[in-house]
């Protein structure tokens, strides 16, 4: 429940918004607007929906509760995102406009209009359709940070079919979980991927997951890093060469879609080993993504947006992908790491491509905020008009740095705070909303949280408390892909008498009623905002042979967040030694991927065990971090 970073002493600082902002900014009513929707969140949501997005069929409902918590938005509309997001602009005169500018490692470039980017995804829709993808079908996609991976996703919802993107720093096992749970007969991958000079070989991981998870049929592999790799025959099959055939047609129909069928899944780390598939729907999702980003980041026609997460993140799924594509935006995106090959690469982008609006994590600033001043001070930033931030807490010494050294006092910082169950921003300012440094201040218009106590009282200001949201947002996740039970269980159940949604994460509200997130209360670990579930950690050290028992903890770290802290019981005969913890980080690596690595394993006698025989994560923690062990009253004897 701790962060690394003291968050209470900036509660006084506050920023009052820039004439020049309140002079500039669209919805200068945003307050009202907002009052207003706290009234009447259905009107505001049905607006939004009418105003964003084109329709095939008007809905008949806007929110139907009768099969809680199993809510639907704008029941019997049809709409796919796909004719939001390309269709209608390439008959608009949006057709020439820049869609997506992409950059790659080695400085190479590229560019989309929205009508060659509606081209690409008709091909690849068409080569998804040969390879006998279908409506309701999933495809899972496994890549780095190509335009093709948008391209594949968009590609996958025209056609009416399910995506599940699998973030291409996952692993093996991670990545056969993912594809069996989800049930994919298509993978879509590269043969690799570029990250600081090296190349990560995807394909071969694909290779080994498909060998735990038999259900793939088809794999389309991009060419991407040039590197040798092994092509299965009638199974396995280059893009550029399907894409070369008379199948790969330059057009293909987008499907009509309800707006309650399913558009994608995503997978995101809980509390058993097992991850989550959150279901997310057809016209909801679009309808809060296309909202918030909109009034949050005040974005214009002229905008250039630069969303630098990865696609393969939620993040990436809603604001490099959906939403600027549904507003008509020019997106940037890179393929490589932040400070690579120099730590002013970053800065060196924001001005040569003259990025107006810039939306990272708390880690990214803290990592390029450790070089210094100088090199953003080596470039001309004065495009920037709004920065952003999301993934975890951000502490005041990186939000100052970004204020100062990047937004040069003039941007507004938007702190949004959400998660891949919600879809799209939750708590968030938008440009005229004073800001405190390490505060995500409101919750959006239509969005009704709070902070409450186990009873469900509210908490008074300045005391911890649970995060609720109490009415139902269009964005949330309709269920867990294959587990109803487990989404009533995981979200639904800690306030079942109420009716609210628990995020998992605890908070304060000040005096002001500005939310200050804590952080997570389960056993999820943000690792440079990277979301990983302490289950899957141990899970894949109890697979190494040497290894009993494992507990993983996230301990705070300047960095990167939290990094995670593993504690193994070894098998009887096995010896701790620097090699094996080497070995086991190395296995970790291997099985789920770098992110998961524990930063320090601890060698054992015996885990801190409930009577049931659950291991008691918060006092391994409480222990590190020098804390009170708290209420023990449940521990074996
Ligand atoms: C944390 C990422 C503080 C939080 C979009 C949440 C944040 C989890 C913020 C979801 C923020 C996200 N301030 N904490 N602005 N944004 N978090 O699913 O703990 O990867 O529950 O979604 O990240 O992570 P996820």
């Amino acid at each position: 429940m701790s962060t690394a970073f003291d968050t209470t002493a900036s509660k006084s600082e506050v920023y009052q918004p820039s004439r020049e902002i309140l002079e500039s900014v669209q919805a200068s009513d945003y307050l009202e607007l907002r009052e207003e929707a706290l009234q009447d969140p259905l009107s505001f949501w049905d607006r939004q929906a009418k105003e964003l997005l084109d329709w095939y069929e008007p809905y008949q409902q806007i929110f139907d509760d009768s099969n809680r918590p199993f809510f639907k938005w704008f029941t019997g509309g049809k709409i796919n995102v796909v004719h939001n997001a390309l269709d209608r602009h390439v008959k608009s005169w949006r057709k020439n406009k820049l869609a997506l500018i992409w950059e790659a490692e080695d400085g190479e470039q590229r560019t989309y209009s929205y009508f060659k980017l509606w081209k690409e995804v008709n091909r690849f829709a068409n080569i998804l359709k040969s390879m006998g993808v279908k409506k309701g079908d999933t495809v899972t996609i496994y890549m780095g940070r190509v335009p093709e991976m948008p391209i594949a996703m968009l590609a996958t919802a025209k056609i009416g079919a399910i995506h599940s993107v699998v973030y291409g720093g996952f692993s093996e096992q991670a990545l056969a979980d993912r594809i069996d749970d989800a049930k994919s007969k298509v993978v879509v991958t590269c043969d690799g991927s570029w990250l600081r000079g090296k190349t990560v070989n995807l394909k071969d991981i694909v290779d080994e997951a498909i060998a735990r998870s038999p259900v793939v049929q088809r794999v389309i592999v991009l060419k991407r890093t040039g590197q040798e790799v092994n092509m299965v025959p009638d199974r396995d099959f280059w893009w550029h060469e399907l894409a070369a055939l008379p199948i790969a047609g330059p057009y293909c129909e987008t499907e009509p879609m309800d707006a309650e069928d399913p558009m994608f899944i995503l997978y995101t780390s809980g509390t058993t080993g097992k991850p989550k598939g959150l279901m997310h729907s057809c016209g909801g999702y679009l309808v809060h993504i296309a909202a918030t980003l909109k009034y949050a980041f005040d974005t214009r026609e002229d905008d250039r947006w630069w969303c630098a997460a990865d696609p393969g993140w939620i993040t990436g799924h809603s604001y490099i992908v959906y939403a600027p594509l549904i507003l008509g935006l020019t997106s940037f995106m890179y393929e490589g790491a932040p400070g690579y090959p120099y730590p002013d690469r970053w800065w060196q982008q924001v001005e040569k491509y003259g990025i107006t609006l810039l939306y990272t994590a708390p880690t990214a600033i803290r990592g390029l905020m450790r070089f210094g001043d100088a090199w953003p001070a080596r470039h001309d930033l004065s495009s920037l008009r709004i920065l952003g931030t999301v993934g975890e807490p951000i502490n005041p010494e990186a939000w100052r740095w970004y204020n100062v050294n990047i937004g040069k006092e003039r941007c507004p910082i938007i702190d949004t705070w959400w998660q891949t169950e919600t879809g799209g921003f939750m708590i968030t300012p938008t440009p005229i909303i004073p800001l405190k440094p390490g505060s995500a201040t409101l919750p959006f218009a239509g969005v009704e949280a709070d902070v409450v106590r186990e009873d469900g009282s509210s908490c008074n200001p300045d005391e911890d408390g649970y995060l609720v949201i109490k009415h139902p947002v269009p964005g949330m996740a309709r269920t867990i892909w294959g587990d109803p039970d487990r989404f009533v269980q995981t979200y639904w159940s800690d306030f079942e008498k109420q009716g609210w949604y628990f995020s998992g994460d605890s908070a304060r509200k000040d005096e002001d009623n500005y939310f200050w997130i804590i952080g997570r209360m389960d056993d999820v670990i943000k690792v440079s905002g990277y979301r990983l579930g302490t289950a899957e950690v141990e899970s894949a050290l109890v697979s190494h042979h040497a290894v009993a028992e494992a507990a993983c903890i996230g301990v705070p770290d300047e960095l990167r967040g939290n990094v995670i802290r593993a504690y193994c019981i070894l098998t009887a005969g096995v010896s701790g030694s620097e090699s094996l913890e080497d070995e086991l980080k190395a296995h970790v690596r291997h099985e789920v991927g770098p992110i998961a690595v524990p930063a320090s394993i601890e060698f054992v006698d015996s885990l801190p065990k409930t009577r049931s025989g659950k291991i008691m994560r918060r006092l391994l923690k409480a222990k590190v971090l020098g804390q009170p062990v708290g209420d023990t009253s449940t521990l074996e004897a």
